[in-house]
């Protein structure tokens, strides 16, 4: 039976060694916890990284792993620490990632981590053409695999492949400073369907690949070689049903059922009449704008001081790529932020923020968005943010309030949602008094909108329509000769 193999930087499962055993973690980020339940349902392999260098693994170690793999589903990329350097850290995340990102201050020009970026491509290619059979379909994800494409396709010219860009796709005005520009684009255009999350990314992709490539755009089809590549919109979904489920089954949980983090939200919440809990997570990336959120809701709370004592911003902040000066730095600057605001506001039974640096498991951040009426998503630049979207699925009374940056792919298609711009402080704070002070009624009209769109547009549905006009590419990709 023919496979599709889906391809990614990161596994869904993510393998650490500690005191010389295996720990074996759900991986975050949107990519993988978007993408776990299509793969747990389809026939398929999922090819990637499983967190480990060469060099921390021995032989008993990478056949315990390799076992845990192949349980999964999936197959591992063998990278050094050489590669996770300057292809992972280097190249990846201190070049294409904060360039697509419109940080061009952030933005390193490095030839190493050039060569390093094709090394690493190359490497995913061959375990990929090590597995892949006549008939498969190939499936490759993000940034960190954009030259991966081409290297399959001028293998192996029959195979169907597809590319998604879980990020943003930059303004030509920003991608042309790249200096690998043109090689970059071939590389993406050995797929043959070309997806993102919006059509502004799809748009800015189609001029990039005009101006720099002068290659012949009708529509949203590029003719190219032998072969015409189709680009689309498919903005990811979340799995809907998991996220409410796990929500009912909260709402029914006995007191000695609930977790301790329940518990104390719980006392928070039960604190007064008008106490309410503001949510925010992501991963600590300064694409996020947590600094920001901070400031505003610092701003927030000498503006309307009679919300004092009364609300409470919870900040779940995942630790990530931290070998990343600009990383470091950011965890820094919201430490003191946190830091700042705590020691301005707080009383003997209050604190404004409660912050927590590390991830949750599941049943937490279900415990997470059930209990807060606010969520507050404020990224400077993403190219979706599913959390957004788990917030609403959660929310099974229809109840709640998501305020939401405009700079977030996920707005595009949340418009009942409070749409902020993150670096209007004075629109965020009274972007907040107006959620705390929404009536119920006009929650409950949001976010049942909101919630059916999501129902209709879920993850299976995102994949299932991918899928479906990657297909239809192989009766378009032989029109040209
Ligand atoms: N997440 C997680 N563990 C945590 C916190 C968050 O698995 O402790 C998940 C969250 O549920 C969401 C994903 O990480 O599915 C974050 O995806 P998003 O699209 O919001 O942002 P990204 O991290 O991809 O930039
Ligand atoms: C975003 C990217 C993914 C990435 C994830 C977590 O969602 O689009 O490709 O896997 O962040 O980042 P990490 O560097 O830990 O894989």
């Amino acid at each position: 039976m023919n496979k599709t193999i889906i391809v990614s930087n990161r596994l869904p499962l993510q393998v650490k060694i500690e005191n010389n055993t295996l720990n074996i973690k759900p991986s975050v980020g949107g990519l993988a916890t978007g993408l776990k339940s299509v793969h747990e349902e389809g026939n398929g392999i999922w090819i990637g990284w499983s967190g480990l260098t060469e060099e921390e693994l021995n032989k008993d170690l990478s056949n315990q792993v390799n076992k845990e793999v192949t349980k999964a589903k999936c197959a591992t990329v063998p990278l050094t620490q050489d590669d996770v350097d300057n292809f992972y850290f280097g190249f990846s995340n201190k070049t294409l990632w904060p360039l697509f990102h419109y940080f061009m201050e952030y933005t390193e020009f490095d030839n190493d981590q050039w060569e390093a970026y094709k090394t690493v491509n190359q490497k995913f290619a061959d375990v990929v053409l090590d597995n892949i059979e006549d008939g498969d379909t190939v499936w490759v994800h993000d940034y960190q695999l954009l030259l991966l494409p081409k290297l399959i396709k001028d293998k192996k010219p029959n195979t169907t492949i597809g590319f998604f860009l879980h990020i943003p796709y930059p303004s030509y005005e920003i991608f042309r400073t790249f200096p690998w520009r043109e090689e970059l684009l071939h590389g993406m255009l050995g797929a043959d369907l070309l997806g993102f999350h919006t059509y502004d990314y799809e748009r800015h992709f189609l001029s990039s690949v005009k101006r720099i490539l002068r290659l012949d755009v009708q529509f949203n089809e590029i003719s190219y070689l032998d072969r015409v590549v189709k680009v689309d919109s498919f903005p990811m979904g979340i799995d809907y049903k998991k996220f409410h489920n796990a929500a009912l089954s909260h709402l029914n949980q006995s007191n000695t059922e609930k977790s301790e983090l329940q518990k104390r939200l719980d006392d928070h919440i039960q604190a007064g009449p008008d106490t309410k809990l503001i949510l925010s997570i992501d991963r600590m990336d300064y694409t996020k704008g947590i600094p920001n959120r901070i400031r505003a809701f610092e701003y927030f709370l000498n503006k309307y001081p009679q919300f004092k004592e009364k609300v409470r911003l919870v900040m779940l902040a995942v630790p990530s790529r931290s070998d990343v000066p600009q990383y470091q730095k950011l965890k820094r600057e919201t430490d003191e932020l946190v830091g700042r605001v705590n020691g301005e506001f707080s009383t003997v039974s209050w604190t404004p923020i409660w912050y927590f640096y590390r991830s949750m498991p599941f049943d937490n951040l279900i415990d997470l968005y059930t209990s807060s009426q606010i969520a507050l998503i404020t990224p400077v630049r993403d190219g979706m943010n599913l959390v957004a979207k788990e917030y609403v699925a959660t929310r099974v009374n229809q109840d709640g309030v998501l305020i939401l940056s405009e700079m977030a792919g996920a707005s595009k298609e949340m418009n009942e949602a409070l749409l902020i711009n993150p670096n209007n402080f004075e629109q965020l704070a009274d972007t907040l008094k107006h959620a705390i002070e929404m009536p119920a009624e006009e929650q409950s009209k949001r976010i049942k909108i909101l919630q059916k769109r999501l129902q209709r547009y879920s993850v299976e549905k995102w994949a299932e329509e991918f899928m479906k006009s990657l297909n239809d590419t192989k009766k378009i990709g032989k029109t040209i000769v």
